[in-house]
């Protein structure tokens, strides 16, 4: 009597809580474990940017691209720099290997770009001609790149960052030669070249700017209103812990959604550092990024699915994210830390 008593009064809640914490760490393993896909938790695609020598050259780096994300966007390979190196020579060696090899592994690929102010060869910097020269120039680009894979990409970025902050259009060599109208004709070229491909405009701080998500909106409104073929915008959301209005993000998610647009998250990171500051990686601001994803993912998971195509990641390892190179700062925006370790950001997005 004595012994059993003991067993319910010490042994067996002692039992209970140890077997509760193991079921809540095997939870927590369940969340973080690669051997289930992140994309297999989501309802739409869930992308990444992919660097192209790093596929081909970093083990770890391809496993995690094409077991974990089923859509990718290549982070620079299909910029005119890289493509269309020199006038009418297009590169198609690498840019063909990174397609076959995506779809050989069931992924999607997003284009990314074919307009864009940055990453222009030098012959398209300097061309020579007057507008309909320019015109057929960028035709013929458009052309070649979207018809080459009609039946591999259908879904582009066409125009990239063709706003500025205040709603104006960005002066870019493109405005200067062909005027306002280069926007509307790039879809037009790209519609052409394939019909069907859902065709994009993406653009930064429109999540968190609203005079520049206004003028975005409104702009591409209209040219849908004269037939332009516009499918969707491409919220890029390059955020920080320290932005923490998120219902001016959920806003902007709805504004777009209310306009009918398709809706690409589609360069998301999130700084931990973005004063560049010496910084020191603690549990706080890891969990605040991986609380930040949760609320962004509840924003875009509340409008029409229909209108969700989906939340791309502008890389895989801190290690390789932009922000580190191009800010010369040291930060963590991405879902897996320098040795492909996931971090609480890729464990809470597969709770949502
Ligand atoms: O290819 C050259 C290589 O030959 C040279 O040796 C090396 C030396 O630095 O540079 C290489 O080019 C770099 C290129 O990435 C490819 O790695 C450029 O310096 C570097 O500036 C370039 O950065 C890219 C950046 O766009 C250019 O603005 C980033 O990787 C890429 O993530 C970033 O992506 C953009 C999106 O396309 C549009 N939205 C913003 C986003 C972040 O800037």
């Amino acid at each position: 009597m004595r012994t059993l008593r003991r067993l319910f009064g010490t042994v067996l809640p002692f039992m209970f809580l140890a077997m509760l914490l193991t079921g809540c760490r095997k939870n927590q393993l369940d969340n973080c474990d690669l051997q289930t896909p992140l994309f297999s938790f989501s309802s739409f695609p869930i992308g990444v940017a992919v660097d192209d020598l790093l596929l081909q050259n970093d083990s770890m780096y391809q496993h995690i691209c094409v077991t974990q994300f089923n859509r990718a966007s290549p982070e620079n390979l299909f910029k005119p720099a890289f493509i269309q190196p020199e006038e009418n020579l297009f590169n198609w060696i690498e840019s063909d290997r990174f397609v076959e090899f995506l779809q050989s592994k069931q992924m999607r690929i997003h284009g990314h770009t074919l307009v864009w102010h940055q990453q222009n060869p030098a012959w398209m910097d300097q061309f020579q001609g007057d507008r309909t020269g320019w015109e057929s120039m960028l035709r013929n680009h458009i052309y070649q790149i979207v018809g080459r894979y009609r039946s591999s990409i259908l879904s582009w970025d066409v125009v990239n960052e063709a706003f500025m902050e205040d709603g104006s259009l960005r002066q870019n060599f493109w405005l200067q030669h062909i005027g306002p109208t280069y926007i509307e004709k790039a879809f037009r070229w790209a519609h052409e070249a394939n019909p069907e491909a859902k065709l994009f405009y993406n653009d930064y701080g429109m999540e968190t700017n609203p005079t520049k998500r206004n003028a975005v909106i409104q702009f591409f409104s209209n040219l849908r209103l004269k037939g332009v073929p516009i499918d969707g915008l491409g919220l890029q959301m390059h955020v920080d812990i320290h932005f923490t209005d998120m219902i001016m993000i959920e806003k902007a998610l709805q504004e777009v959604a209310a306009h009918h647009f398709l809706l690409h998250l589609s360069e998301v990171d999130i700084s931990l550092n973005p004063l560049g500051k010496d910084y020191t990686l603690n549990n706080k601001d890891l969990k605040d990024q991986a609380d930040m994803m949760y609320r962004i993912c509840k924003s875009y998971k509340s409008i029409q699915p229909n209108l969700q195509f989906g939340i791309t990641f502008w890389g895989i390892s801190d290690q390789h994210s932009w922000i580190r190179s191009y800010f010369n700062r040291l930060d963590y925006p991405l879902l897996f830390d320098e040795n492909y370790v996931p971090k609480p950001i890729y464990c809470q997005l597969k709770k949502i």
